[in-house]
């Protein structure tokens, strides 16, 4: 639909102003007015056209001409530069809106795509999410002759003919939802996929294997998810959210400074954080960021609610409600494995099991105290996810666990091995597992004595058995510093985490009370446990000499 060609200068005003975006570039009937005043109405009316033009053009292929707001600009450098991209936004903050504008883009720029975006249901898919597609649909698409017509066919009523779509350069849309079964992507190779609103975490999971292909090939493999938490915290937002790093926040004036939220300060709210899964980021869209959102209508709408709501409806905003275990856990503590200290004092700890593997980590303490987990096993890389997140909160049993069927003397074989001579001042051992008689041929024997036979005798003590409130407090206390300030010798953490341990890093983002002793993420936390009440300490000849009573 062409507007009307204005034939007047207060029509040509009238249209502009009409133009959602002209709020956004700061052009009122006032400002106009100011204008005149200051430099004539020759000058002003040449503006005024030129932002008509602009408009025109942008109703006419929006593809093209589209206005862009900072927030889609920021967000499309993170798709460039990230694998996956959470944006949790307001209400109508442009999250729809901005998705099917990179995706069209992506389809009509990259020869060959092949790209699925999901919607809730296939009339939302319909009623939403296709038309939103279309109306970013190239304009010398739209009309394309008889011939090519078939490929790429749109009504309001039935969206795109079978869901699909085909552009003259080979890429191909498909709109699915979650409806669906998840076996309609089995063996499809993707370049993108966009879940728009509330994606069932098995959806994610399966989408991220139809992606990895592409993205080593072709350098794609992007995956985006738009949603508003309004269910508050699930398994999807937790995977982005927990433990991100805020990077950026903006003014939210609509909170009054009601409440900061951690990372942020009094007024602000999340902009833009890196996650703890590399190569993954969260954008929060705020909806007064839309130009096309009438800001007094919306406030309007959110007139009475509480705090929590106008977080989540205008900001995108949801905090994790209960079960947190380690709310103080974040990037801030994942560190590059060549930034641990090469000095030091070193000890590892296991918590067997015969149902599952054992799971082990390796700490080192530095003169300071500073703690830093250098090791796991079995690690993420070559073992896979000890735990997977799923539609379960206490999620699923990963590769990493199941048990490969090793005796006492091959752990302490791989032991040594992994160790490679390091040295360690004690090996802590779960103290129900290392004392209670192991059910062996040998009888009444525990595991802490079988352990300390020969070949290759291995001396475990039993971690301190103190309760999981005592040993999460205690690991809470050593992550803690202030993270409105900088971080600074007297404002830091005492534990760091390699980022070769992304086993360890999983279990701690996602484990909650959920499902209790069977929550999957539950292991390597319990190890962390051990170590942390144990209270390891920098070892020197001082201290040998001080234990000692001897003279220095
Ligand atoms: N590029 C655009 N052109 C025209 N209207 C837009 C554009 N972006 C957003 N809007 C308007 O803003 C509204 C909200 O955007 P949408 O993407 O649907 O929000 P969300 O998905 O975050 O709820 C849309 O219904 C539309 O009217
Ligand atoms: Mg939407």
């Amino acid at each position: 639909m062409t507007p009307p060609s204005p034939k007047t200068a207060e029509e040509l005003l009238e249209a502009v102003l009409s133009w959602p975006p002209a709020r956004a570039l700061g052009v009122t009937r006032d400002t106009i007015a100011k204008k005149v005043e200051e430099r004539g109405s020759e000058s002003v009316g040449a503006d005024l056209t030129a932002l008509y033009q602009q408009m025109r053009a942008s109703v006419l292929d929006p593809y093209l001409n589209c206005y862009v707001p900072q927030h889609w600009l920021d967000a499309r450098r993170l798709l460039d530069e990230n694998d996956r991209v959470l944006i949790s936004g307001g209400n109508r903050s442009g999250k729809s809106m901005f998705s099917a504008w990179w995706v069209m883009h992506l389809l009509a720029e990259k020869p060959d795509s092949r790209v699925a975006v999901f919607s809730m249901t296939s009339a939302s898919s319909v009623r939403d999410q296709q038309p939103a597609l279309w109306q970013f649909m190239p304009q010398e698409y739209k009309n394309l002759k008889r011939s090519q017509v078939e490929n790429i066919r749109f009504t309001q009523k039935n969206g795109f003919t079978d869901n699909t779509f085909i552009l003259p350069n080979g890429s191909q849309l498909y709109a699915l939802n979650y409806a669906q079964q998840s076996d309609i992507l089995e063996g499809a190779e993707l370049d993108a996929i966009w879940f728009d609103e509330l994606v069932p975490h098995h959806w994610v999971e399966t989408g991220e294997y139809r992606l990895t292909t592409r993205r080593a090939s072709r350098k794609t493999g992007r995956m985006l998810i738009s949603a508003t938490p309004i269910t508050g915290w699930t398994p999807t937002v937790n995977e982005f959210v927990a433990g991100a790093k805020i990077l950026e926040t903006r003014p939210a004036p609509l909170l009054n400074g009601a409440m900061s939220v951690p990372g942020c300060s009094p007024g602000e709210m999340p902009y833009i954080a890196d996650c703890l899964k590399p190569r993954s980021k969260v954008i929060w869209f705020h909806t007064a960021m839309n130009p096309w959102q009438d800001p007094e209508e919306f406030e309007r709408t959110l007139s009475g609610e509480s705090t929590i709501n106008i977080r989540i409806r205008a900001y995108g905003y949801c905090e994790k409600s209960t079960g947190n275990w380690f709310p103080k856990f974040s990037k801030s503590h994942v560190i590059d494995p060549k930034d641990i200290p090469q000095e030091g004092t070193n000890y590892m700890c296991v918590d067997p099991a015969g149902s599952r593997n054992w799971a082990c980590l390796w700490v080192r303490v530095d003169k300071a105290g500073r703690m830093y987990i250098y090791r796991e096993w079995p690690d993420k890389e070559t073992y896979g996810e000890w735990a997977i997140p799923s539609d379960k909160v206490e999620g699923e049993m990963g590769p990493a666990q199941k048990p490969e069927g090793r005796g006492i003397g091959e752990y302490k074989e791989m032991f040594l091995e992994l160790e490679a001579g390091e040295e360690m001042e004690e090996r802590l051992i779960d103290p129900r597992a290392g004392g209670t008689p192991a059910a062996t041929k040998e009888g009444g024997q525990t595991l802490i004595d079988l352990m300390g036979d020969e070949p290759n005798e291995m001396w475990f003590v039993p971690a301190p058995g103190l309760t999981i409130e005592q040993g999460i407090g205690q690991i809470n206390d050593a992550l803690n510093y202030n993270v409105d300030e900088p971080v600074s010798i007297v404002n830091e953490p005492r534990l760091f985490i390699s980022s070769k341990c992304g086993n360890l890093i999983d279990c701690m983002q996602h484990i909650s009370s959920a499902a209790g002793d069977k929550n999957k993420f539950k292991d390597f936390t319990d190890v962390l446990r051990y170590i942390i009440t144990h209270e390891p300490s920098h070892v020197d000849e001082n201290t040998y000499a001080a234990v000692g009573g001897g003279s220095y």
